[in-house]
């Protein structure tokens, strides 16, 4: 089914990049990472002194700009332009500050355009915190993906320790906390779980059994909709 579509949304470090990214491989569909379109702006008005608060001026930097993807043994790099900017985007202040210039809705309104220009080329699981609401409101799958804070920074801790970045639990948990404040009340479509969206929880549950669980849901609705042709 290779226009299928599975739509992930959640809050900050509950897993959803992992999963995507592993069900899309298993399923042979593309994966389309949104925050790091987000954050891939953040960083290059960082880079250039624009102000975040700057509505316009990051409308006409992201529209005088191209985010483009490229996967490679199992790794999707990022560009902005020509320039690589998978690991820039991961830096801690560029993870602070991202929530302010994803709340501009005229930001919100370009970056869904390209998100959705993506969904033409076939099938796709995108992971964000609009998706199942905004950019993909048909998907025939669409998963609201949570943990409890204490595992999410939990895990976000592990990643940046693995990573050799200088982080404290403390302000990972705050930063985590401010962010999921700041995505689920932001005026311009805010984190919010789509009416048919189905909820799994990974608190408790390793990568691999929250894999299987989203298969296992879309083979369900594949075999739902093979029927109905
Ligand atoms: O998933 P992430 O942490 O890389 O996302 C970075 C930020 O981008 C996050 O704070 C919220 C925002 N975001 C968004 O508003 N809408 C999306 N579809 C994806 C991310």
């Amino acid at each position: 089914m290779e226009n299928f579509s599975i739509a992930i949304d959640g809050p900050s470090s509950a897993g959803k990049s992992t999963i995507a990214k592993k069900v899309a491989s298993q399923l042979g569909l593309v994966y389309l990472d949104t925050g790091a379109m987000y954050r891939s702006l953040t960083y290059a008005a960082i880079q250039r002194n624009i102000s975040l608060e700057d509505e316009a001026a990051l409308l006409e930097l992201l529209n005088g700009g191209t985010i483009s993807f490229q996967s490679a043994e199992g790794m999707q790099r990022i560009f902005w332009d020509s320039e690589e900017v998978t690991d820039a985007i991961r830096q801690t202040d560029v993870t602070q500050q991202v929530s302010l210039v994803s709340s501009h809705a005229a930001v919100r309104t370009e970056m869904v355009r390209r998100q959705r220009a993506f969904t033409e080329a076939g099938g796709i699981v995108m992971d964000g915190r609009d998706i199942g609401t905004v950019v993909m409101p048909h998907a025939p799958l669409k998963i609201f993906l949570v943990a409890e804070v204490t595992e999410r920074a939990r895990r976000r801790y592990q990643e940046s320790i693995d990573k050799g970045m200088d982080v404290s639990l403390e302000e990972i948990t705050e930063d985590l906390i401010r962010r999921d404040h700041y995505d689920s009340n932001r005026k311009a479509s805010p984190l919010k779980k789509a009416e048919d969206a189905i909820e799994i929880d990974s608190t408790y549950l390793s990568i691999d059994e929250v894999v299987e669980k989203v298969l296992h849901l879309a083979k369900g609705k594949m075999s739902i909709m093979n029927n109905s042709f």
